[in-house]
């Protein structure tokens, strides 16, 4: 059975991030994304740890989305991990419009890929 809240829009509207900054956002109850700039272009990921559910940080100076409980890390630009389970983390396209993003798309996939 699948779960309705992981088919419902994003609401509010999402915050454009600031320039070296980084904007979070619920888009539904089990599901937090978050969105920067990497090189110009707006990234949305999944803000939620695959590992233990912690909420993922972004690291400028390192270009890595990184956990803070036990270190795991994700490359920019593609948020790749070299951990053997955790390959990569979900990103969803977006577009900024009046000063916020928008997904242009809903998954019901997990919000991170992992290798079996
Ligand atoms: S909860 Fe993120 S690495 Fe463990």
């Amino acid at each position: 059975m699948s779960d309705p809240s992981l088919s419902q829009p994003p609401s509010p509207p999402l915050a454009d991030p600031p320039a070296g900054g980084v904007a979070y956002a619920w888009i539904s109850r089990m599901r937090q994304i978050m969105a920067f700039r990497h090189g110009g272009t707006l990234r949305v990921c999944s803000a939620i740890c695959p590992h233990m559910g912690a909420q993922l940080q972004i690291d400028f100076r390192h270009e890595v989305v990184t956990c803070p409980w036990h270190g795991l890390t994700f490359r920019l630009p593609d948020l790749a991990s070299d951990h053997p389970r955790f390959r990569k983390l979900k990103q969803y396209p977006a577009t900024v419009r009046d000063g916020t993003f928008v997904l242009e798309e809903t998954s019901q996939e997990a919000p991170c890929s992992r290798s079996k």
